[in-house]
């Protein structure tokens, strides 16, 4: 009873400055925070600690404003490319959902034309694991978990992985994990995969825009993916594209299946190819 108080009067504290709320009609005059266990939904962790397990009780206050202060907080970190003073200096790259800021890419758009080229050779999203080399706000990773995929695993600069973090179980994804750092022809892809995803060998691999500025990371090989989803760089023609795609399958072997392109945000046309590995 004790921890339970200890924990209530915690709660009270942390829903005067934050912004979350109680999400029913009686607030703490509901079983559901009723000593000693909250019908069932506090547990005493064996380190001690108190967890409420039970999230539908709460809500965020005017989630609207919430998101719009998490997108703006982000910008710096995601920005990537030249300032532009007309779209507010260091712009957001990939486009938040329910924000109305501007952005480089729009994730929303890109998502169906990745899913066309993946259907048009009969692959599935759901329960795949989605590996995002160079993931920035990790966007691209939301919109495959919208459509059934399994986790989705993101890597990029430190600094922008905690802004893809913050952004992503902002708007409610829960099925994923982020590595930070910078990534080099040294990084261990696979050191930062959580536990459960070691022996899945069903992964869509996706390396959006990042070869110019990491190259074909050797670690490539280690990590299990069946597809990758390949994405030139602006200005980048297709007969450049397939050299690096060639260089690639020298590494990995693999082999373009299907071809395509793709223009959204404010971005120019760019190449993109899905890649089945043999
Ligand atoms: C052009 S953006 C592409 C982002 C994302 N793949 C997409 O297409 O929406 C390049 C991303 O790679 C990241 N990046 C560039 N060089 C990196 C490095 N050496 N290590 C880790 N991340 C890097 C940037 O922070 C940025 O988020």
């Amino acid at each position: 009873m004790d921890d339970c108080n200890a924990f209530l009067d915690l709660l009270k504290e942390k829903l005067e400055t934050t912004p979350l709320e109680i999400y029913n009609a009686e607030g703490f005059d509901n079983l559901d925070f009723y000593g000693p266990d909250c019908n069932g939904n506090l547990i005493k962790l064996r380190d001690g600690r108190c967890v409420y397990v039970d999230t539908q009780n709460f809500a965020l206050k005017d989630y609207d404003q919430y998101l719009t202060n998490v997108a703006q907080s982000v910008q710096g970190a995601s920005h990537f490319g030249d300032r532009s003073h007309l779209l507010g200096g260091k712009y957001l790259y990939q486009a938040i959902p329910g924000v109305s800021l501007p952005a480089k890419r729009d994730p929303a758009d890109r998502m169906p034309i990745f899913q066309r080229m993946l259907s048009k050779v009969g692959i599935e999203i759901e329960n795949r694991v989605i590996l995002d080399v160079g993931c920035n706000l990790g966007l691209i990773g939301a919109h495959f978990l919208k459509n059934g995929a399994h986790w989705y695993h993101g890597w990029d600069l430190e600094e922008v992985v905690e802004s893809s973090d913050q952004v992503l179980s902002s708007i409610g994804c829960t099925r994923y994990s982020l590595t930070g750092g910078v990534l080099s022809e040294r990084t261990d892809l696979r050191a930062g995969l959580p536990l459960h995803l070691n022996n899945s060998m069903n992964g869509i691999l996706t390396y959006l825009s990042i070869r110019g500025h990491v190259g074909w990371l050797p670690a490539l090989k280690t990590l299990s993916w069946e597809y990758m989803i390949y994405e030139g760089h602006e200005g980048e023609s297709e007969e450049v594209s397939r050299a690096h795609l060639a260089e690639l399958s020298e590494m990995v072997a693999c082999s373009i299946v299907q071809e395509s392109e793709i223009t959204d945000g404010t971005s120019d046309s760019r190449y993109i190819a899905l890649v089945r590995r043999a």
